[in-house]
């Protein structure tokens, strides 16, 4: 429904660029949590997010970050290529979450399933994106190699992990606290990206790219918000200084993540640059950090 995507992002940018550095992570969390109709309803999520920023204050939260990604974003090459590595980095988050998906109990296999095929559908809006904002630009055959990034997947395939997936297991309270900060961090980043490619597309395709827009953050903003809530519900049964202590741990390892991309100039992760760290993505047997995609 493009309508309700147009009315609910234009809500959450409008809400997002008007608020203060510093907040604007909760906010991400208490938009989620207003547009699935459970604001109020998480004291334990909200409060234990709310520890843990005021300990590990994110990076990506900071005036500093925003001008880097401007300025970043003004260059035509940097521009171009970043849509690619954010259509890898969906693509390559739909694949783990169908193999945890394909592990998950009944109350929470559909959702999962159901983001598996939301980022699945993203990777291939990243590309429509380069498509309209820099039309022509790339090599017919690359861009025929580039639609390999989606898995193509959809509601009505039949669940079954990706061989040799290390993310074929039971999905854990830590991996849906990993997903539900990736999910935040990437909204940020698509509130910065919302207006950085607005000044690259011809103005004949900016009505086309808004809707893409649009779609990816009503999108990426129930991502966080269903996340939030089986934190809430599992959150129930777990000591309440175990979830604060969680969050710390998380935030302070994507922080660090922030931090090292930055000096490569980058903002998000590529497998590539993933692949250098040992904590960054989860390897087989592990709970390391399991969703820089989202
Ligand atoms: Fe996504
Ligand atoms: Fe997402």
């Amino acid at each position: 429904m493009p309508e309700r995507s147009t009315r609910i992002a234009d809500w959450a940018s409008a809400a997002l660029m008007s608020e203060a550095h510093g907040s604007r992570i909760a906010r991400i969390a208490e938009l989620s949590l207003e547009m699935l109709g459970a604001l109020g309803k998480c004291p334990t999520y909200t409060g234990a997010m709310t520890e843990a920023l005021a300990l590990e204050p994110p990076p990506f939260d900071t005036a500093p970050y925003d001008t880097l990604y401007r300025d970043s974003a003004k260059d035509t090459q940097w521009m171009a290529t970043s849509l690619i590595t954010n259509s890898e980095r969906e693509g390559d988050g739909s694949r783990r979450l169908w193999s945890l998906a394909a592990f998950a109990d009944d109350g929470e296999r559909e959702q999962l399933k159901q983001h598996a095929v939301d980022e699945s559908k993203h990777s291939l809006m990243y590309l429509s994106m380069l498509d309209l904002v820099f039309p022509s630009s790339v090599l017919p055959e690359f861009r025929r190699e580039l639609r390999q990034l989606s898995p193509g997947f959809s509601m009505h395939q039949t669940l079954t992990p990706v061989p040799g997936s290390p993310y074929a297991k039971e999905p854990t309270m830590d991996d849906f606290l990993q997903m539900n900060i990736a999910e935040i961090r990437t909204t940020i980043h698509h509130v910065l990206q919302r207006q950085a490619l607005g000044l690259h597309c011809p103005p004949q395709n900016r009505e086309a790219l808004k809707s893409i827009q649009d779609c990816l953050l009503r999108d990426e903003l129930a991502h966080v918000g269903y996340t939030a809530v089986i934190i809430e519900r599992r959150a129930r049964d777990l000591d309440r200084r175990k979830v604060v202590g969680l969050f710390v741990r998380r935030f302070h390892n994507f922080n660090q993540i922030t931090l090292e991309e930055l000096g490569d100039n980058a903002f998000d992760c590529s497998l590539a640059c993933c692949a250098k760290r040992d904590w960054c993505r989860a390897k087989a047997g592990s709970t390391q950090m399991a969703f820089h995609a989202s």
